[in-house]
């Protein structure tokens, strides 16, 4: 019998999240980049699980570089958990990279983007998403990653 290989999801966060935990508490909230991946790595045999899928491989990646973080999201995952951070809203690079590429994603957001500035409110990135998170704090990342799950699960 012949073993499926194991997925490989990306779960990458863009500028300034790596000063998760000590940046603006009240809107982001106290947990770091580091314990939301260990999070993230412990419930993901249960998420896999929930969706009949055998836990994808994470690999966790974080830059405040626009191109590096282009680079990264192009090398072939068989999904990703995305956090843009302010590229989000500025970014027409990363809007055409997503376009290009064929890469599903789930798009997610500590904060509730949609109650925020007017300027937080558009996402360049969005409309190339498979679907979005928002507002649940680092829960946005266990709902992104389980929405990529029920995906790859249709898909097969
Ligand atoms: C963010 C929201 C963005 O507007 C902001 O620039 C960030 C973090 C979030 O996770 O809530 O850096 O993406």
């Amino acid at each position: 019998m012949t073993r499926m290989t194991k997925k490989r999801i990306l779960i990458a966060n863009g500028v300034n999240l790596d000063l998760l935990g000590r940046r603006e508490p009240d809107i982001y909230g106290t947990t770091t980049l580091a314990s939301l991946e260990d999070e993230l790595r412990k419930i993901n045999p249960a998420l896999a699980k929930a969706f009949g899928l055998d836990p994808a491989e994470l690999n966790f990646y974080q830059t405040n570089h626009e191109g590096q973080f282009l680079d990264k999201i192009s090398e072939g995952w068989d999904g990703a958990v995305i956090n843009p951070g302010a590229w989000t809203h500025t970014s027409l690079a990363l809007a055409d990279r997503l376009a290009g590429l064929k890469l599903p994603f789930a798009e997610v957001h500590l904060s509730n983007i949609a109650k925020r500035e007017a300027f937080r409110q558009h996402s360049y990135s969005a409309p190339f998403a498979v679907g979005v998170c928002f507002g649940f704090g680092s829960a946005s990342y266990i709902c992104g990653l389980s929405g990529l799950y029920a995906w790859i699960a249709k898909q097969s």
